[in-house]
């Protein structure tokens, strides 16, 4: 069934657990998280961007997520808006049938330029008001998500962009998060805590301690009824980094956020834990194993399938991790 990301967040702050929102754009995706999170009994988030609807069809994207519900019956499923631009996108996601939509003010309208606070407060504000009067959820962010060592937004590519965002950016206030809460009335609000969006988020190793924990806890007590969410959670794991370069892909090297580091940001208020670079790499790799391994296959199912199997498996490992599984 159905439910707000509200409700969703609620339940698991009262039980001490974190949920990680996996981003979906095909049949194989949904399917994988589906299928983990009913091996885990495990509630589930799914979202999807401005470009899985374009990329799938809107149509199409909303009876995917109608499927899942009714293959099973008994997993609550939030469908979230991921990185809403304007309040049309969040507006059309709600006449979809999405039952929470994230308006990303931190960005203007383009999601490249870093905005202000006016601008920011008052165009989540300006959502609030329309997605609460129908009864969804609404997730803001304040501060800009980008990498501590190099001040650089990432991005999918490793590239990152040449916007240099300072320091300030890059790490959320706790003031500022009371106040941007008081001026919006969000359910949830997304904080830059040392994360960045994408496949290359650090250059060595990080330690377990590479999340700004402190800052986490202190906009937790904060905004305790807020609840915070943390962007660009990819563990970027290395086997699958691995697999892919084996088999013909051409990744350079790069680590993510340990699973270690985001149980402990659960410990200290993190609810919602954005994944998808670990579910593309997975996919991307599965495929290009069973291709180069099955050279006479032609039938897709074959590496579709290991592909869905290859994105269950992360799924399973952090419903376990973050403590929703057991929870549906
Ligand atoms: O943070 C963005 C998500 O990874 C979605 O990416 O806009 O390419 O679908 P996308
Ligand atoms: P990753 O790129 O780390 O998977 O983050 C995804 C995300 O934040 C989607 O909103
Ligand atoms: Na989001
Ligand atoms: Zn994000």
């Amino acid at each position: 069934a159905m439910i707000t990301l509200r409700e969703l967040m609620d339940y698991a702050a009262e039980h001490g657990f974190g949920m990680p929102a996996f981003n979906v754009n095909n049949m194989e995706q949904v399917r994988a998280i589906m299928r983990a999170a009913d091996a885990c009994d495990s509630p589930v988030i799914l979202q999807g961007s401005a470009g899985a609807r374009k990329y799938a069809g809107e149509p199409m994207l909303r009876h995917m997520v109608e499927a899942a519900t009714e293959m099973y019956p008994h997993i609550p499923v939030v469908m979230h808006q991921d990185h809403g631009s304007d309040v049309g996108v969040c507006l059309r996601a709600i006449q979809s049938g999405f039952t929470s939509v994230m308006m990303d003010g931190s960005l203007e309208a383009d999601m490249k330029t870093p905005a202000s606070y006016e601008y920011n407060a008052g165009i989540t504000a300006e959502v609030v008001k329309i997605a609460h009067a129908g009864g969804v959820s609404v997730e803001g962010e304040l501060g800009c998500l980008g990498s501590l060592e190099t001040g650089k937004m990432g991005e999918e590519d490793g590239h990152g962009s040449d916007e240099e965002l300072d320091h300030s950016q890059l790490l959320t206030d706790p003031e500022e998060a009371a106040q941007f809460v008081k001026d919006t009335n969000v359910d949830c609000l997304a904080v830059a805590v040392g994360t960045s969006h994408g496949a290359y988020k650090f250059t060595s190793k990080p330690s377990d301690d590479v999340l700004k924990i402190d800052q986490i806890a202190k906009i937790h007590a904060r905004i305790p009824d807020t609840h915070i969410v943390m962007h660009g959670s990819s563990s970027v794991p290395e086997e699958w980094l691995d697999i892919i370069n084996n088999y013909g892909g051409d990744m350079g090297a790069t680590y993510g956020v340990p699973v270690e580091a985001i149980v402990e940001g659960i410990k200290h208020g993190v609810r919602k834990v954005n994944i998808d670079t670990d579910l593309r790499m997975a996919s991307t790799g599965a495929i290009r194993k069973h291709l180069q391994e099955n050279p006479s296959n032609f039938d897709p199912r074959k590496f579709y399938n290991a592909a869905e199997n290859a994105m269950m498996e992360i799924c399973k490992a952090r419903f376990e991790a973050f403590g929703c599984a057991g929870h549906a």
